[in-house]
Order: C-alpha cells, then sequence, then structure tokens
C-alpha cells in the first residue's frame, strides 16, 4: 500500500459475524466496535476506573483549560480497557481528535469501546475477538486519519507505519533556529509516538539499532514512575489475578515458576511468594539471576524447571521461553500462562500441532491431550494472561502509566521540531512530578532536604 491510496474509505470492515457488530460512521465519528448498547455498562466501567485515578484527573483538567492538542489528531492502539478510556478522554479534553485500536485482540472490553464511540465521542476500532486480519485493518484505520501523534502498546502502529508509509526529514530553518520536521504526506507531519510497554521499546530500540528508526519515539516504560510500579505491582497482582479467574486453583504450596526477572517478572514472582508458592525463577541475564538469588527464590534452567513446576509464567519479551521440548518434559496437570506482550513465549503454536486432542474446560483454559497421555493446560490461548483473563492492571497504577503517556503527547508539542528520530527517555521532571501528585493524591507526606543537607550533598569538599 503506498501512501497516495491510504484512506480510511478504502479498508474493508469486518465480516458479519454471529454477534451483533457496530461500525460505520456517527455523527461522533467513524468506529468499528461490538455493541452500541453496551455503553452504559461501559460507562460505568470508565466512571469507576477515573475516580482510581487522580493524577491523570489532574493533567486532564490542565489539558481541558489549555487545550494543547488543539487542531491535533492523536492515534492510540492500546489495550481496550476503562483505564485507556480515561487516557483517551484526558486527550480529547485537551483539543485533540482521538482514535483509538486496540494492541491486543484478545484485551478489548467491548463496553467499555461502546461506551467511548457512544458517550465520549472517541473513535473506537476494536472488537473483542477480532481475528488477525481484522486487528491490523483496525490499525489502518488508526493511521488512515493522519494523527500527528501515536502512543503504542507493543510498537503496532510504529512498526506500521515504517512498513507501509514513507517518512521524509527534513531540516527547516525557522527563527533562527534548525527544526527536525518529519512529514509523511504532504498535510501529514508526524511529531513522534510514545511506547508503553517493554516488548515494544525493545523492538524500538532494536530498529534504532539497525538504523531504520525514522521518527522520534519516547519509551515511557522506561520512566520510573511507569516500569517500577506497572511492571512490578500491576503485572504482579493482575497476571495473578488472571490466571485466578481462568483456573480457581490455589496458589499455597505450588511450585511456580516464572520466566524472565525483569520489572514483571519479578513483581509475579514476589505477589505468587506471597500468596504462599514455591518459586523457581528462570533467567538469562546473570546479574538479574543473581538478585533473584538474594531475594530468595530458586534459580534454575528450563529444562530441569519443566521437570517440577506446576504452574509456569513467562514474563521475558523474548519467544519460545518454553520450547516445545520443555512443554513435553511437564508432569501431567501443568499449567501454563504468558504475560509478556506477544503470544510467542512459550510455543503454543507447536503445541497445537504436537497434541493429539483439545478441549476448552472453562473460560481461557484449555487443556492439551498429549500423545503419551499427559494433559497440559494453556491459559487464554498464550496471550497475555492479566489482560485477556483479567482486566489488566489496576486503575491506581494505570494512573502514573497513563499520566505519562499524556505528558509525553505534550512533551512532542512542546518539543516540535527539536527532536531526532530516536528512542528517548521521558526528562527525569515529569517522573518527579507524577511521583509527587501521586503521593499528594494518596496523603502521603515526605521530607524534603534542609538547605544544609542540599549544600553537603552538592559539595566535594565536606567529608567528616
Ligand atoms: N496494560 C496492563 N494493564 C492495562 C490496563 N488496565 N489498561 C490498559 N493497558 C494495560
Amino acid at each position: 500500500m503506498n501512501s497516495t491510496n491510504f484512506d480510511v474509505k478504502d479498508l474493508k470492515l469486518a465480516p458479519e459475524g454471529k454477534k451483533k457488530i457496530e461500525r460505520g460512521s456517527n455523527s461522533k465519528g467513524n468506529h468499528d466496535v461490538k455493541d452500541l448498547d453496551l455503553a452504559s455498562e461501559g460507562r460505568k466501567k470508565i466512571e469507576w476506573a477515573g475516580q482510581q485515578m487522580p493524577v491523570l484527573r489532574l493533567i486532564s483538567g490542565e489539558f481541558k483549560k489549555k487545550k494543547p492538542f488543539a487542531g491535533l489528531t492523536i492515534g492510540a492502539c492500546l489495550h481496550v480497557t476503562s483505564e485507556t478510556a480515561n487516557l483517551m478522554m484526558a486527550l480529547h479534553a485537551g483539543g485533540a481528535e482521538v482514535y483509538l485500536c486496540a494492541s491486543n485482540p484478545l484485551s478489548t472490553q467491548d463496553s467499555v469501546a461502546a461506551s467511548l464511540v457512544a458517550d465520549f465521542g472517541i473513535s473506537v476500532f476494536a472488537v473483542h475477538g477480532e481475528d488477525n486480519k481484522t486487528y491490523y485493518r483496525h490499525i489502518d484505520a488508526v493511521l488512515a486519519k493522519k494523527p500527528q501523534i501515536t502512543m503504542d502498546d507493543g510498537a503496532d502502529l510504529v512498526s506500521t507505519i515504517h512498513k507501509k508509509l514513507k517518512i521524509q526529514i527534513s531540516n527547516v530553518k525557522s527563527g533562527g533556529k534548525l527544526l527536525n520536521i518529519y512529514n509523511i504526506m504532504k498535510d501529514w507531519e508526524f511529531l513522534g509516538s510514545s511506547e508503553e510497554t517493554t516488548t515494544g521499546v525493545i523492538r524500538l530500540k532494536a530498529m534504532e539499532k539497525d538504523g531504520a528508526l525514522q521518527i522520534p519515539v519516547v519509551a515511557v516504560n522506561d520512566s520510573d514512575t511507569k516500569h517500577l510500579f506497572d511492571n512490578r505491582y500491576g503485572t504482579g497482582q493482575s497476571t495473578i489475578d488472571g490466571i485466578l479467574r481462568a483456573t480457581n486453583i490455589l496458589l499455597a504450596g505450588k511450585r511456580v515458576v516464572v520466566c524472565g526477572y525483569g520489572w514483571c517478572g519479578r513483581g509475579i514472582a514476589g505477589k505468587m511468594r506471597g500468596m504462599g508458592a514455591m518459586v523457581t525463577v528462570v533467567e538469562v541475564d546473570p546479574v538479574k539471576a543473581l538478585e533473584a538469588v538474594m531475594d530468595g527464590f530458586l534459580v534454575d534452567r528450563i529444562g530441569k524447571a519443566a521437570k517440577y513446576g506446576e504452574l509456569f509464567v513467562t514474563a521475558t519479551g523474548d519467544k519460545n521461553v518454553i520450547s516445545l521440548e520443555n512443554l513435553k518434559r511437564m508432569n501431567g496437570g501443568a499449567i501454563v500462562a504468558n504475560s509478556g506482550h506477544f503470544n510467542v513465549e512459550f510455543d503454543y503454536d507447536g503445541l497445537v500441532k504436537f497434541a493429539k486432542g483439545r478441549k476448552i474446560l472453562r473460560n481461557n483454559l484449555e487443556e492439551f491431550l498429549l500423545p503419551d497421555g499427559k494433559k497440559i493446560y494453556v491459559l487464554g490461548e498464550g496471550r497475555l494472561v492479566n489482560l485477556v483473563a483479567a482486566e489488566g492492571h489496576p486503575a491506581e497504577v494505570m494512573d502514573m502509566s497513563f499520566a505519562n503517556q499524556a505528558l509525553a503527547a505534550l512533551h512532542f508539542v512542546r518539543n516540535r521540531g527539536k527532536l531526532k528520530a530516536k528512542v528517548y527517555r521521558l526528562p527525569k521532571s515529569i517522573d518527579t512530578r507524577v511521583a509527587r501528585l501521586k503521593l499528594k493524591a494518596m496523603k502521603v507526606r515526605f521530607d524534603s532536604l534542609t538547605l544544609e543537607q542540599r549544600k553537603y550533598l552538592s559539595s566535594w569538599q565536606e567529608g567528616t
């Protein structure tokens, strides 16, 4: 597809299925959602989440007054949840025209999508359970709106922009300064894209290293007020939530194997231990493996852990962390779940091919009968279990992640022309501001340095 015929009018809409699919254009914009009648349910969910998101609410209030996005279009590819809805509304309050599609075919909350369209005038292209073709068509539908700013959770918008569109970078002199202007089409200037998740940041940094990245990107995931809280506490809790909703198993006394000891993995391992599980960590990074040991976990290789684990959870951002060979080594009754962004962390497709039979036992719980008679259980088709089998991270933690996303969008507006085609972190001052606002909302008082202490810390002469 070239940039000249890239228009929403050309997009084929999803084929009619058994379910009612609402699509088309109403007075409030284009959309493709399951059922607008779900809007009142979604609205209540959005309002409840919004009550737990005081930092985003404050930023939204500022956006509403100052309209920093007036005249701009923002396209987002995020999990369509009640928390994301609050972010979309904040951007809309700031004057942006907002278009949203899903960052996973199974994480969309259809009622939330309906409410965004019907109640808030935000265009959504997302239907829970959409097939891969529809998923990518929805990404195209958002890009067809020519967003100047995009937001990703998994880098699908950025990757599609680079695969399907031509970006022209020009240096324009303005007011004595040389500006870097990124144009996708003549009338489509692109300011930048922000990325929510570890997997997306890994993809973007690989693009940067290869010299393939052609637009400025902010890795929101790298902000302390994002990964230290969302990845650790959010993933920790919501992964357990998803596993329990799908299985209703007892975690106390369970032999749990957590693959990956990044911020997500350590969140999962810590919370599992808190529930009384006996946790083994699988890692490839020696420093992280050592940390896991000193945090009191057993560290082992997957080939060995596969033989004694009862519940396996992957959270690495990598592929084939549990190969088919290791799935075969597991004891009958083993349960396997993934909490990483893509459904490639264990070899689900290999298991599907290898198994003699499969059946769905409960929502998001699938039994595989292996040729030797063993049964292995997989949650949510290997897709991220916290969003597929539960509702993702709680709003309190998404409050900080999405405050950072909102401020990243503002960062692109304020730094128009100044950014290079590279992966940036948000400035430290934004992290500090988000943390202060969160503490204030939580009514937590904390100390500040005295003048004497500040001087002491900035001087090198004073020793004793
Ligand atoms: N990622 C993890 N949890 C999420 C949530 N509740 N909403 C949007 N994205 C998420």
